[in-house]
């Protein structure tokens, strides 16, 4: 047999030689409620009878009227400090996590692009009617401000492309608010694209339509492939001319603004309470850590002595499970700051992201990265990095004994990944229960793409579709990865383990193993060329192609007749060859 590749798919380089303890081994001794899920039925049932005795859900519809659409920032605004000073002048801000700051409202014609459905209706109760009316366009593009809404930039710091940056925070975002929704969950409403705030640094406040674009169709992509994600509620587009130099190139061109209405159950960072630890500031770090452990770690004892442990310990481990995920479907963020990297393990900030299309785990989206330190192969030690530099936060809020105890949680980073990734590639697989050729036959297949490169994402779902029977035979007619994997001298061996390992999963049927495969090996993702085919009829203002692609990517794992048209399941179109992302943004 060919030996196993040496360099396992998407290993985590830690910096220095760990002795691998697992988390659990710590939780339990810290912590006995560290291993329940955070939304226990019983921690939400207050929650919910209180919504019973407020809405009555049989009689209550959607909402129609905007005006009665309410958002709040009190909750905010009661918990910190606000920044005494006012306006968007840039400055250097102490002693508070947000300042007040207007967006800007966007000139020249407004176009609705694209609308979210299903986070309209489903996550802020809100009736799709309302897109209809003008109103809609100001309230999501930051013309007009949304009952309650008093807005807010934050601030924030981070590391980054290795380096502490010193203070960053919301050069071009503002956040509207609070929305509790009729199952009780609360929502931030965050606008991007929204004009200057204190934190512009040198930048003038605007996100331009490709970007926009790609964030709106990314965003909502991942999330319904089951990757925790912020979500994107609308796309609005204007004809606010905006200067980019698109590919930091010199050769600067004008462009138009856009804003995106995203929301997510908090947008804090690991920058967050960086910036609060480096300056100091020791009560509001503490405030901060509080307020997150309060509204988003439920179960977490607010009198515990260890509970910033507890939490660093839940960081941890979502962390690991979010970059396992973002591997399993070949995505990378590109720009993994610490500042772009969310305290509740979620994905955000979606900047020169990409899905990977060949197999290359040294993938980089971000065109001028040219190190590839953010490549996809890398994000699993990005995401360890991340997490030294969370610990380094919460050093001065930890006894001596809780440093070590916190330094051993991360150590046991890499087996909670391993674990994680070996699941996951499995489950791509169609593997059932353990067998010690497992790790073999994962490693060889990428190793084989890797050789080929064979599309990550059709090579697995091809492997779904195909019946053991087709395999057997190698009938590749209608398997254009599997085809190119085929020209690969080791292909024959993979294929033949592979199902021999298939044929000893007693009581699996074959049409099962397929129906499972092809409930986690999507058919769609965003391709570069598919974004940037949309994004070329948008510049033009024919937004059929971005409504076209949100429907498909909102069930991606369903072969659906007009994608196949589309050609979004095909070899890409020449023409894509040597495309670029956009980074500039
Ligand atoms: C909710 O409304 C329905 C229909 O009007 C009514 O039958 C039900 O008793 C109400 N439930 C509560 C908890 O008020
Ligand atoms: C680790 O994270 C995963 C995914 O977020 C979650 O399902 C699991 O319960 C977590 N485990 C612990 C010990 O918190
Ligand atoms: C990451 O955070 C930095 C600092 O706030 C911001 O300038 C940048 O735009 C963010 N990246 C993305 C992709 O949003
Ligand atoms: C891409 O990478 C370069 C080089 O590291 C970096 O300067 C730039 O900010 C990155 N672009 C984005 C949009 O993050
Ligand atoms: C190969 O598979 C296709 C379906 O993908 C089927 O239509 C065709 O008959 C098969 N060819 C052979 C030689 O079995
Ligand atoms: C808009 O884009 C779609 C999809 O690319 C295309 O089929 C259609 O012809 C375009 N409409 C106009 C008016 O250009």
């Amino acid at each position: 047999m060919w030996s196993v590749p040496k360099v396992l798919f998407f290993t985590v380089v830690a910096a220095t030689n760990m002795t691998i303890v697992h988390m659990l081994d710590f939780c339990q001794k810290a912590d006995s409620e560290c291993q329940s899920q955070d939304i226990s039925p019983s921690a939400l049932q207050p929650r919910a009878q209180i919504l019973n005795s407020r809405w009555n859900a049989s009689v209550l519809s959607l909402i129609q009227n905007l005006n009665h659409f309410r958002v709040s920032s009190e909750k905010l605004r009661g918990a910190f400090p606000i920044d005494e000073v006012q306006g968007n002048a840039v400055r250097t801000v102490k002693n508070c996590i947000f300042s007040e700051s207007s967006p800007t409202p966007l000139k020249g014609r407004l176009r609705l692009a694209a609308v979210s459905k299903d986070v309209l209706e489903g996550l802020l109760d809100l009736d799709m009617s309302v897109t209809q009316s003008e109103e809609f366009l100001l309230y999501t593009s930051g013309g007009r401000c949304l009952p309650g809404s008093q807005p807010l930039a934050h601030r924030y710091g981070g590391h980054q492309f290795g380096y502490w940056a010193g203070q960053l925070g919301d050069g071009r975002a503002h956040l509207l608010g609070q929305y509790t929704n009729r199952k009780g969950d609360t929502w931030e409403l965050q606008l991007k694209g929204s004009g200057k705030t204190p934190y512009s640094r040198s930048g003038d406040g605007r996100a331009v339509v490709r970007s926009s674009l790609r964030e709106f169709l990314g965003s909502e992509a991942m999330h319904f492939l089951g990757v925790p994600t912020s979500r994107a509620a609308s796309l609005v587009v204007s004809d606010e001319p905006v200067l980019r130099d698109q590919f930091y190139d010199g050769n600067v061109k004008t462009e138009r603004g856009a804003v995106v209405l995203r929301i997510a159950k908090s947008w804090f960072r690991i920058g967050s309470l960086e910036i609060l630890s480096r300056s100091g500031e020791l009560d509001l770090l503490r405030k901060l850590l509080n307020f997150v452990i309060e509204e988003h770690f439920p179960s977490i004892q607010s009198k515990d002595s260890d509970k910033y442990l507890v939490f660093y310990s839940r960081v941890v481990n979502d962390t690991a499970h979010l970059m396992a995920q973002w591997a399993s479907v070949g995505f990378a963020h590109g720009v993994c700051n610490t500042d772009n990297f969310s305290l509740l393990s979620i994905t955000i900030d979606y900047g020169p992201f990409g899905f990977m299309e060949s197999y290359n785990p040294g993938f980089v989206p971000n065109t001028s990265d040219d190190e590839g330190r953010y490549s996809v192969g890398a994000q699993a030690s990005v995401g360890l990095f991340n997490l030294d530099k969370l610990l380094d936060a919460l050093r001065p809020l930890l006894t001596a004994g809780q440093q070590l105890a916190a330094e051993t949680v991360l150590k046991g980073y890499v087996d909670i990944y391993k674990t994680r990734i070996h699941h996951l590639f499995k489950a791509k697989l169609g593997l059932l229960g353990d067998d010690v050729e497992d790790d073999y036959i994962i490693a060889l297949l990428l190793q084989v793409m890797e050789d080929t490169q064979a599309d990550f994402t059709m090579t697995f779902r091809q492997l779904s579709e195909a019946s053991a029977q087709q395999l057997h035979k190698h009938n590749f007619t209608q398997a254009w990865a599997l085809e190119d994997l085929s020209s690969h001298g080791h292909f024959a061996d993979w294929l033949s383990t592979y199902l021999q390992r298939l044929s000893r999963q007693s009581h699996d049927k074959d049409v099962e193993r397929r129906g499972r495969m092809k409930g986690v090996n999507p058919r769609y993702v965003l391709r570069n060329w598919m974004a940037e085919s949309a994004i070329r009829e948008a510049e033009m203002n024919n937004f059929s192609e971005v409504v076209l692609l949100h429907r498909i990517l909102s069930s991606p794992f369903i072969t659906q007749t007009s994608a196949e048209e589309a050609g979004y399941a095909a070899r890409p179109p020449r023409w894509a060859q040597g495309l670029k992302v956009s980074c500039s943004s």
